[in-house]
C-alpha cells in the first residue's frame, strides 16, 4: 500500500506502523489548518525562487485552501492507513492535482513542517488564554472593588492571623494573573518565531528565502540556526507549559480557597446553587465539585513542564521520534486550562459574599495587632504594646476595635487595582495577535 510519503516498496509491519503512529493522527486533527497555512507560505516562496511555476502557483494555493476550508468547517479527516496530517493534505492534494501536488515539499521535511505547526497552532492557543484570562481578571477586579470594604479573616499556619478583605482577596488573584501573563508573553515570543526552512534540521541547498515565509505567516523573526530550529522542538513547548502551570497554579490556589471558605466551618461564600452538586446519600449536600476538579485539572497541568522535560531532556541535538509524544499531552492541555479559566470566570462572577464574617467573636483576635499598632501610634514603644496585648489576650480581656484603618500602598484600604489592571494591560498589549491575524488573512485571501 503506498500510502506513505516515503514509502519505497517495502511494507512496514502493521504493528509496528500502529505503535510508531500511535495517537499521532488524532493530535493531528488539530494541526490540519496549520499545516496548510504553512504549506501555502511555503509554496508562495518557492515560487518566488523558480521552483513552482508561476501558473501553478494558483492552482495549488487554491486547493490548499479548499482544504483549508474544510479543515476549519470540521470535515477534515485522516484517513485509514494515511500517517499523519503532512501526509493527508499532500495525498489531497496530488489526488486532485496529480503531480503538481508532488512539488510542494521540495525544501522541506515533515520535521519542520510540525515545527512550524506547532507554532502556528500554539500561537492560536496562547491567544485563546490570553482572552479567557482577561476576561477572568476583570470579572476579580470588579468583585474586589464591590467587595472591597468586606472583611475576612487573614490566616497564616491557617490560624486566624489579621484583618484582610474580599477586595483583597479577589484583587490578589487578578494580580496574580497578571503576574502569569508576563510569563506566557516571553513564552509568546518565543513560539513566534518561524522554523521553517530548517527541513530535516539542517537546511536545504535550495536558495530557500526563509525572510519570506518567515512574513506571510506573520511571525516576528525566524529561529535563524536551523540546528536550532529543530532544537526548539520540544523546547516551545516546555516553555508554554510553563507559562501554562502557571496560570493552572493560580487557578489551583483560588480553587483551594473556595473549597475551604464554602465549607461550613467558614462560611465565608457561598457558591450559586446551580454550580454545585448532590450527593447520592446525604439530601442537604452541595458540592464544590466544579472547584475540586479545577484544582485537580491544573495540578495535572502543572506536572506538564516536568513531562515535557521528561521527553526531551537528555536527547542529543536533530529530530528523534520521541518528539512526537509531546503532541499527546501539550496539545490537550490548552483546551482543560480553557475549560477551567471560564468555570472559574462563571462562578467567581457569581458567588455568594458573607459580609458579617467578623461578627463572630472567634475572630476577634485578629484585631490584636491593630490595637498594638495603635498603642505604638500614641507613642509607646512597640515591643511594650506587644506585650501589654499580648497579655490581655492571654486573660481573656481583649476587646477588638473593628475600625480599621489601613492605607498603604496593596492593604485593604488601597487595593490600588488600577495599578493592576495597567500592569495586565500593558502586558497584554504586548502580544502582537494583530499582525498575526492579517497575515494569516493576507494568506487566505487568494
Ligand atoms: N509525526 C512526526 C512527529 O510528530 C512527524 C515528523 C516525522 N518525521 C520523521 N522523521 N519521522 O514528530
Amino acid at each position: 500500500m503506498a500510502t506513505k510519503l516515503w514509502d519505497k516498496g517495502k511494507a512496514t509491519n502493521a504493528e509496528i506502523e500502529k505503535f510508531t503512529v500511535g495517537k499521532d493522527r488524532e493530535m493531528d486533527l488539530y494541526l490540519a489548518e496549520c499545516d496548510v497555512l504553512g504549506s501555502m507560505a511555503h509554496i508562495t516562496m518557492l515560487e518566488s525562487i523558480g521552483l513552482i511555476a508561476k501558473d501553478e502557483l494558483p492552482v495549488l494555493l487554491a486547493e490548499l485552501k479548499n482544504i483549508y476550508l474544510a479543515a476549519h468547517r470540521g470535515e477534515f479527516v485522516i484517513e485509514e492507513g494515511i500517517e499523519d496530517v503532512h501526509s493527508q493534505v499532500e495525498l489531497m492534494l496530488t489526488r486532485k492535482l496529480g503531480d503538481l501536488g508532488k512539488k510542494i515539499h521540495s525544501g522541506r521535511s515533515r520535521n519542520d513542517q510540525v515545527l512550524v505547526d506547532m507554532k502556528l497552532w500554539t500561537r492560536e492557543q496562547i491567544k485563546s488564554v490570553v482572552e479567557a484570562v482577561e476576561g477572568l481578571f476583570n470579572v476579580l477586579i470588579q468583585q474586589s472593588e464591590k467587595y472591597k470594604n468586606v472583611l475576612l479573616p487573614g490566616y497564616t499556619h491557617l490560624q486566624i492571623a489579621m484583618p484582610s478583605s474580599f477586595g483583597l482577596w479577589f484583587g490578589a488573584y487578578a494580580e496574580s494573573l497578571a503576574d502569569d501573563m508576563e510569563l506566557l508573553l516571553s513564552a509568546w515570543k518565543v513560539t513566534n518565531r518561524n522554523p521553517l526552512g530548517s527541513a530535516a534540521g539542517y537546511g536545504s541547498s535550495f536558495p530557500l528565502n526563509r525572510q519570506m515565509t518567515t512574513e506571510l505567516l506573520g511571525f516576528d523573526t525566524m529561529d535563524y540556526n536551523v540546528v536550532y530550529a529543530q532544537m526548539c522542538r520540544g523546547k516551545m513547548e516546555k516553555t508554554v507549559s510553563f507559562a501554562l502551570a502557571g496560570i493552572a497554579a493560580t487557578l489551583s490556589k483560588l480553587a483551594f480557597d473556595a473549597c475551604m471558605f464554602t465549607s461550613q466551618n467558614f462560611g465565608f461564600i457561598k457558591l450559586p446553587d446551580e454550580c454545585t452538586t448532590g450527593s447520592s446519600i446525604m439530601p442537604h449536600k452541595k458540592n464544590p465539585d466544579v472547584f475540586e476538579l479545577t484544582r485537580a485539572k491544573c495540578n495535572k497541568i502543572q506536572s506538564l513542564p516536568q513531562q515535557i522535560m521528561m521527553l526531551i531532556n537528555n536527547l542529543p541535538s536533530g529530530y528523534f521520534r520521541d518528539l512526537q509524544i509531546i503532541k499527546e499531552v501539550f496539545m490537550p492541555s490548552f483546551g482543560e486550562l480553557l475549560d477551567c479559566i471560564k468555570m472559574t470566570t462563571h462562578i467567581m462572577s457569581d458567588v455568594k459574599i458573607n459580609e458579617h464574617i467578623l461578627d463572630d467573636p472567634k475572630y476577634d483576635f485578629i484585631f490584636s495587632v491593630e490595637e498594638v499598632n495603635r498603642l505604638a501610634l500614641e507613642g509607646m514603644p512597640f515591643r511594650d504594646a506587644y506585650k501589654k496585648v499580648g497579655l490581655q489576650c492571654e486573660a481573656g480581656e481583649f476587646k477588638p476595635n473593628k475600625n480599621i484603618h489601613h492605607t498603604h500602598q496593596g492593604s485593604i484600604g488601597n487595593l490600588c487595582n488600577d495599578g493592576i489592571t495597567a500592569l495586565m494591560n500593558k502586558t497584554i498589549s504586548e502580544f502582537n495577535f494583530d499582525k498575526v491575524e492579517e497575515a494569516k488573512k493576507k494568506l487566505l485571501a487568494i
